[in-house]
């Protein structure tokens, strides 16, 4: 079992800011079953200002530290724009998570997707719950499917019973399911969590590796 969404990496976005919460927030995945983590920090966000050299650096550094808690992958998580930067891939595969803005449809989303497929990835769009204008656009999501986009939910909007969440859910939409954990605190959903969605979690396996 894999979490594919993760802000584990600490001290380069707003995720884990020491080394201690990073390797208890290791644990507490492992305690629950994981096997294996991406980290995912963000790349191109608005707001939350990272360095992509810098990352893969405190990766290099970190990573026998980490992996004595729990297996660790590098990846990113792209804030689409019209000029994004290169993102970092998962691991070993070709899949890249991207997000996207929230609340206003993003013009440039089919070009910079379909660019990113061109490059050789295959592209798992981040938190599919959080965008306004997909929620129950059937024509654009159908396009998306068709276009090979994979879509990732995250564990404690299923748990929350968030509306567009089970949306997708009950449409069978839902490709992985992560924890987008921030910190320590984002990782008490899984109690809860992995009683109902365990299944599913592990599901996505077989599209990493
Ligand atoms: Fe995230």
């Amino acid at each position: 079992m894999f979490d594919i969404h993760t802000h584990i990496l600490p001290g380069v976005d707003d995720g884990a800011e020491s080394l201690e919460e990073a390797l208890s927030m290791l644990k507490a995945l492992k305690s629950r079953g994981f096997n294996g983590v991406f980290l995912t920090p963000h790349l191109n966000h608005p707001t939350v200002k990272t360095d992509k050299e810098f990352i893969l650096h405190t990766f290099e550094d970190l990573r026998t530290e980490l992996e004595k808690q729990l297996q660790v992958y590098l990846g990113s998580e792209l804030y689409l724009s019209p000029n994004y930067e290169e993102p970092i891939p998962l691991g070993d595969t070709d899949l890249v998570l991207v997000e996207l803005p929230t609340d206003v449809y993003p013009q440039y989303l089919e070009e910079t997707i379909f660019d990113l497929q061109l490059s050789g990835y295959r592209v798992i769009l981040a938190h599919v719950e959080r965008y306004r204008w997909l929620a129950e656009n059937v024509p654009l999501i159908e396009k998306l499917r068709d276009r090979n986009v994979l879509f990732q939910i995250n564990l404690r909007a299923l748990v929350a019973k968030h509306e567009r969440a089970i949306w997708f859910k009950k449409h069978n939409l839902i490709d992985f399911v992560s924890t987008d954990c921030h910190g320590l605190d984002d990782l008490k959903v899984l109690d809860h969590g992995l009683v109902h969605y365990r299944e599913l979690i592990q599901r996505s396996e077989e599209l990493l590796f």
